[in-house]
């Protein structure tokens, strides 16, 4: 996560993810899902600036309508939670500048409420050291721990048990957002039907990672949430076969979806994907590179 202070505001660039491994290792008692992922942040990033109030308000403001703006809203929770934790009664003013597309499985209000607990314990001067920013982001949601640390991660538990990797070298992706949405809780409701007990050996992947073996990496990208998302949305499945008519066997989708990616080795072959893919009529497609 970067920031830059302009004036009295504190600016903070907040980046998106994907998921270059998901495996689901079982169902957990609480209703949520035992993961093992490895989370990527890319530099796709949505802008937030908290700035003075007289008052004692958090107030929220955003670009984007599709996002909630009321108790809901992840950013709000995050940061009541961090004054409540802290015993603060100041007020912010954040506006927020969407980038990363809302319900793309990219982690965009994971991010930003990462990105508001980072700025406001500084904001704030709150003095909290990462194991309490940890404790309050493991109540908002289950990608939020990961976006404390960035960079490339392994999670498991919930999601919310950061493991961070050494950063991978610079990788480079074509995003491709289908423009719909996919409930997390709905992917992973479907994925019960999808679940065995053979799971996908995450050492590959890792292997990958550290030897910086990209096609040992390409060969290594793994969703588990893929099968039941296709079969609920079969259009996303058209959508990878499309792409995987550009670039075989390296298209992925990221998390619960919607939004697939591509892992490319270079700007070039990055370049020429993307040139491929708005050929075959599809839009919504960005190119960028690991986030570190
Ligand atoms: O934690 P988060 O709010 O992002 O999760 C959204 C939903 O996704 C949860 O309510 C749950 O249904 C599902 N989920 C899960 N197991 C996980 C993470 C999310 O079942 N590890």
């Amino acid at each position: 996560m970067n920031w830059r202070q302009e004036g009295d505001e504190l600016v903070i660039h907040c980046p998106g993810k994907v998921n270059l491994f998901l495996e689901i290792a079982g169902p957990r008692l609480d209703g949520y899902h035992d993961l093992i992922t490895i989370l990527q942040a890319v530099d796709l990033c949505d802008e937030m600036r908290l700035a003075p109030t007289a008052g004692g308000e958090i107030l929220l403001s955003c670009d984007h309508p599709q996002v909630p703006l009321g108790p809901t809203n992840l950013v709000l929770r995050a940061a009541e939670a961090i004054r409540l934790f802290a015993r603060s009664t100041t007020g912010v003013r954040i506006s927020l500048r969407k980038v990363i597309p809302v319900g793309g499985g990219m982690g965009g209000g994971s991010s930003n409420a990462a990105g508001a607990l980072l700025g406001l314990n500084r904001f704030w001067n709150l003095g909290l050291v990462r194991a309490d920013l940890h404790r309050i982001a493991a109540t908002l949601g289950s990608d939020v721990n990961f976006f404390l640390e960035g960079d490339t991660a392994l999670c498991t538990g919930r999601g919310e048990k950061v493991q961070p990797l050494a950063p991978a070298w610079p990788l480079h992706f074509v995003l491709v957002f289908p423009g719909m949405s996919v409930p997390t809780v709905r992917a992973f409701q479907e994925a019960k039907k999808f679940l065995t007990p053979f799971l996908k050996d995450v050492r590959m992947p890792l292997k990958a990672l550290e030897e910086k073996d990209f096609s040992l990496l390409a060969q290594s990208l793994f969703n588990r949430l893929e099968e039941p998302v296709f079969h609920l949305y079969p259009e996303l499945a058209g959508l990878k076969r499309q792409l995987d008519s550009v670039a075989p066997g390296r298209v992925l989708l990221s998390g619960s979806g919607s939004s697939l990616f591509c892992l490319c080795s270079d700007p070039d072959e990055a370049a020429g994907v993307e040139e491929a893919a708005r050929r075959l009529g599809l839009d919504a497609v960005r190119r960028v590179r690991s986030f570190c």
